[in-house]
């Protein structure tokens, strides 16, 4: 059986995006589209991939850093043909018999619908039928915009026609070309050396080796895809949504056939890298992203988005939070209405409450802060209660500054606390407090001025008050 090797084609613009992103970076389910085809190319080839990149070629670049493909750039965007000719070199150099002996899965970057058990049955198909080139094709209601696949009076495919060369006749045909071919080395290469730019759009088509194979009397294969959408290119902002909306709602079916609760699934919006336990349940109306995970038996309720957020067992964020590179331990709830910041770390029981912002914070086990507060650059420690309306003064208008809060303290409402400052286990700060030295443990600190009362001051004052007015 020869090697696997794969292509992935993401050197395009996309101008129909009419967008100053590459059309591959646009992300889908909060995945850069590029990356559904690196994946697959991933499961499928492993070590022998090539990564065909051009416009925006820096940013494709970075973002397949960390993986084991090859990334070839092609200089000048003069085809899809044009674009895998330059993915040659890359199997060239890796010496042995370069590509001859090699059969290659060639992936288009703007199809993250496409999934790996299709392109699995592609393959069996291209071995069964002993073919040179098997392709995926569709049936769509709408194929404008796709090459058709023309076949002839014995129903094998013949040719590839683009949509904008098509006769009238062959813009009817509603058989299109998905884009994911399987072809033997041998064949590929010579064939793509051969291609002539004769065409409306005066391009390489890579489509043209169907009929280049046709000719030399070699067997093409095509595989008609059971779920059409999985042919889906992106092309447009239109089809980018209808992509984002077919692959959230496998998303979520996933998430829902591990064990997860969604109340109205169709209004939650889930990206592909989340991960939620079992027992979960998921409010209508929230936002997860990133490679956000929640833990079991934990509830989010509605209007609340969480952000590359890890929460551990039995955790309740209440309605209208935002949650954005937290850790919230098991048991313990925030909200509504509370903002965490990147590095907050909400320790388990502990409880966070409405219109309350940390950031870089550490709130301790079991500790408290159920009220408008702000706490910034502030590690709490167990059992703390934390006033309504105490603020850390961490910013001094050039440095942030800490603030240590030890276990069991009492710090009473409306308190101001100016780091850096260092408040001991168990002192108690009266209520209305500016904190500007450290508290020793077990103390009291009051920063208050002290309260004048005057009795009877006041009648004086309005007797005079309305002498003044007449
Ligand atoms: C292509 C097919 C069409 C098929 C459709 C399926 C050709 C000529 N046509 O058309 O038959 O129905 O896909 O989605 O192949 N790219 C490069 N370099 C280039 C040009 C394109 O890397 O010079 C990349 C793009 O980034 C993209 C992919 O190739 O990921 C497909 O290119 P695109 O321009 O979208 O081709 P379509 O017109 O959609
Ligand atoms: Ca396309």
């Amino acid at each position: 059986m020869s090697k696997l090797a794969a292509i992935v084609l993401a050197a395009g613009q996309g101008t129909r995006m009419r967008s100053k992103l590459a059309k591959v970076l646009h992300p889908v389910c909060g995945r850069p589209m590029v990356l559904y085809a690196a994946d697959l190319a991933e499961s499928l080839a492993k070590g022998h991939i090539a990564v065909v990149v051009g416009h925006q070629a820096e940013q494709v670049k970075d973002l397949l850093a960390d993986r084991k493909v090859d990334l070839v750039v092609q200089t000048r965007r003069l085809g899809t043909g044009h674009a895998v000719t330059q993915a040659q070199t890359a199997f060239q150099s890796r010496g042995g018999n370069g590509w001859g002996g090699r059969r290659f899965v060639i992936l288009s970057g703007d199809t993250p619908l496409l999934t790996e058990a299709t392109v699995r049955a592609l393959l069996t198909l291209h071995e069964r039928e002993r073919a040179t080139v098997t392709l995926l094709t569709a049936h769509l209601d709408r194929p404008a915009g796709y090459g058709r696949i023309v076949r002839g009076r014995d129903g094998l495919v013949w040719k590839i026609v683009e949509d904008k060369d098509a006769t009238p006749a062959e813009r009817r045909l509603t058989e299109v070309n998905a884009g994911t071919y399987i072809v033997e080395g041998e064949f590929l290469f010579p064939a793509l050396a051969a291609l002539k730019p004769s065409n409306v759009q005066k391009e390489y088509y890579l489509t043209d080796i169907v009929a280049a194979a046709i000719r030399q009397g070699k067997r093409v294969a095509a595989y008609i895809a059971a779920d059409s959408v999985e042919a889906l290119g992106i092309n447009t902002r239109a089809e980018l949504a209808e992509a984002e909306r077919i692959l959230r709602a496998r998303v979520r079916q996933r998430l829902m056939d591990a064990g997860a609760t969604f109340l109205a699934p169709e209004t939650s919006f889930v990206d592909a890298e989340v991960r939620i336990g079992r027992d979960t349940v998921i409010h209508p109306h929230t936002t997860l992203e990133g490679r956000t995970i929640i833990g079991e038996d934990c509830v989010i309720r509605s209007h609340s988005r969480l952000v590359e957020s890890v929460l551990g067992d039995g955790v309740t964020v209440l309605d209208g939070c935002v949650i954005e590179g937290s850790r919230l331990e098991e048991q313990c709830t925030v909200g509504p209405f509370a903002h965490l910041r990147p590095g907050t770390v909400v320790r388990p029981h502990a409880k966070v409450g409405n219109f309350v912002e940390l950031k870089h914070t550490e709130l301790g086990q079991g500790s408290k802060a159920n009220h408008l507060s702000y706490l910034g650059d502030t590690r709490v420690g167990k059992r703390v209660n934390v006033g309504a309306g105490t603020i850390t003064c961490n910013y001094d208008g050039v440095n942030k500054h800490q603030t240590v809060i030890g276990d069991d303290v009492f710090v009473g409402s409306d308190v101001s606390i100016v780091a850096p400052v260092t408040i001991g286990r168990g002192a108690v700060i009266g209520a209305g407090s500016v904190v500007t030295q450290d508290v020793p443990a077990d103390a009291l600190a009051l920063g208050r001025a002290r309260q004048v009362v005057k009795p009877g001051w006041v009648k004086g004052w309005r007797e005079k008050a309305k002498k003044g007015k007449s």
